[in-house]
């Protein structure tokens, strides 16, 4: 029987967040679990996936689907029903491996009834992704706690660990780090059923080496995929009917990619995406400051269907503090580059990551936060409280030495300073115009939809003959600091968006 996949995400925590399904990265906080649902799975064993932690993990998500589904392998959304569970692990902060930790300890509970009660063959455990190297040996051998144990650039070998722990009874490990793999081949199988926005992995790993965090670790060397497999995958989707796709990597804007004697950058690699199809809308995620160059910064305001919205996480707001974290700008810099960025793109939309509470973190560098902060006037931001990570030049190097309430005390502040200016940056928007793209219905009412603006907030409005991957024209009518409330004027294309602009 032919096999035909049918996946969502389920849980409504990681379903919104400010950012939106594919909107840009989410954090390992807003995207609770992603779930596989059911499909024709008849005579196949039925693997069931959980993805947890950013973006790029929903990304990678789709391609295990992929890759097992050419293995014969069935999906299935109802855990009970699973032969296989994997989980797409995140190690970004400790909270984050908590989660899957207690979740694992679940299904191995699970495990156990199943192998003893059937007298067959047991559930199988797996760990993909980012936790896979560092904790192996304790989830192997600690705690028993899986079978397979998968790096985030081993997942075309998953098929075959699979049957090597089913014929041997010992646990399969691959985390091996590639400096090649992009699975740039692989077709995704598409997680998102709305059949509107899609993501499109561009590149791998990192090079940045932030001394806070564990990405370059658990995900290895910066490699970028080549141009053509990227412009192809995007041109599949536009036929599909996707009205939107957003581009992921871990710093995208350093993708650099030699094809036929010419180097393709990524504001190229944006120029040439944007003329796939000019109904077809792209934003990106997530990208440093440091590679944030004016040419980038121009295809938002030149390129119609560029969306006109950068997430630029500036992580503190003093300079000595980004030193220690190795973010290679001082404060002055990226407030420049904010400045160049609403001078080459006017009315573009910025959100940011911020650390509270980094090693050393005296009150009056906090302080430097809030005021950046103030300055800069985000439209939103993801705020986290420092988590100490194994192997990094801070936990090498700083003492973890800010307590945790003083540390809580100023996340706090952080988030109701943003929170009062999201409001009034919302604010800002009521009686102007916006061209949203339908995502489906509101959470509050089925009389309603939402959708998001081109600068990536999202609306809500009266259903009337809309339908989910309409563009439509949005007169803000109200806000709340996360929402826009809208009166539908009615359907368009961005062609038209475009005339209408130049007129
Ligand atoms: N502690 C807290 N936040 C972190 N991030 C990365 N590493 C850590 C850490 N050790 C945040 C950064 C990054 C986002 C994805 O997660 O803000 O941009
Ligand atoms: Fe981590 Fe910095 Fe790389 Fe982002 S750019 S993944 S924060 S090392």
């Amino acid at each position: 029987m032919q096999v035909i996949p049918d996946i969502e995400i389920l849980d409504d925590p990681g379903r919104a967040p400010a950012r939106g399904r594919a909107g840009a990265s989410w954090k390992p906080e807003e995207l609770d679990r992603a779930r596989t649902t059911s499909m024709e799975a008849e005579g196949h064993r039925r693997v069931y996936i959980e993805t947890y932690g950013c973006q790029m993990n929903v990304s990678d998500s789709e391609i295990v689907a992929s890759v097992l589904r050419e293995n014969g392998f069935g999906l299935t959304r109802n855990e009970e029903e699973a032969d296989v569970v994997l989980l797409n692990t995140c190690a970004i902060r400790e909270n984050a491996e908590q989660k899957v930790r207690r979740r694992l300890r679940d299904f191995r509970r699970r495990k156990r009834a199943s192998g003893s009660a059937a007298g067959g063959p047991a559930l199988r455990l797996g760990v993909l992704g980012c936790m896979a190297e560092r904790l192996r040996a304790r989830l192997l051998e600690e705690e028993q706690l899986v079978d397979l144990v998968v790096g985030p650039d081993a997942y075309r070998d998953l098929p075959r660990l699979l049957h090597e722990t089913d014929d041997t009874g010992q646990a399969a490990v691959n985390v091996h780090l590639s400096r090649e793999e992009t699975y740039a081949d692989i077709a995704p199988i598409r997680y998102d059923t709305n059949g509107v926005s899609a993501f499109v992995s561009i590149m791998r790993g990192c090079d940045n080496m932030c001394s806070f965090c564990v990405v370059p670790f658990t995900r290895g060397r910066e490699r970028s995929r080549p141009a053509s497999s990227i412009l192809s995958e995007c041109a599949r989707l536009a036929e599909a009917g996707y009205k939107e796709v957003t581009v992921l990597g871990q710093n995208v804007n350093s993708y650099r990619f030699e094809e036929e004697g010419a180097c393709v950058d990524f504001a190229e690699l944006l120029r040439r995406i944007s003329f796939v199809s000019p109904e077809l809308r792209i934003r990106y995620s997530t990208s440093h400051p440091k590679d944030c160059s004016d040419d980038l910064l121009r295809l938002h305001r030149e390129r119609r269907n560029v969306c006109n919205y950068i997430h630029l996480p500036v992580q503190h707001g003093n300079s000595e503090v980004l030193e220690r974290m190795r973010r290679t700008y001082s404060r002055e810099e990226y407030l420049a580059l904010v400045e160049r960025a609403r001078a080459l793109a006017p009315g573009i939309s910025l959100s940011t990551d911020i650390i509270a509470g980094f090693c050393g973190e005296t009150e009056a560098q906090h302080r430097d936060t809030l005021s950046l902060m103030e300055a800069v006037r985000y439209d939103y931001a993801y705020t986290f409280m420092y988590s100490e990570r194994p192997d990094t030049y801070a936990a090498r190097k700083y003492k973890d030495d800010v307590p945790e309430d003083v540390k809580k005390r100023r996340l706090g502040e952080i988030i109701a300073l943003q929170q009062r200016i999201s409001l009034e940056r919302n604010q800002e928007e009521v009686g102007r115009e916006h061209v949203a793209l339908v995502e489906g219905e509101s959470k509050r009412s089925d009389r309603q939809l939402c959708g998001r603006t081109d600068t990536n907030k999202m609306v809500v409005f009266d259903r009337e003959a809309y339908a989910t991957g309409d563009y439509v024209r949005v007169r803000i009518t109200g806000c709340t600091s996360a929402t826009l409330l809208g009166d539908p004027l009615g359907r368009e294309t961005l062609l038209e968006c475009a005339a209408s602009a130049a007129a």
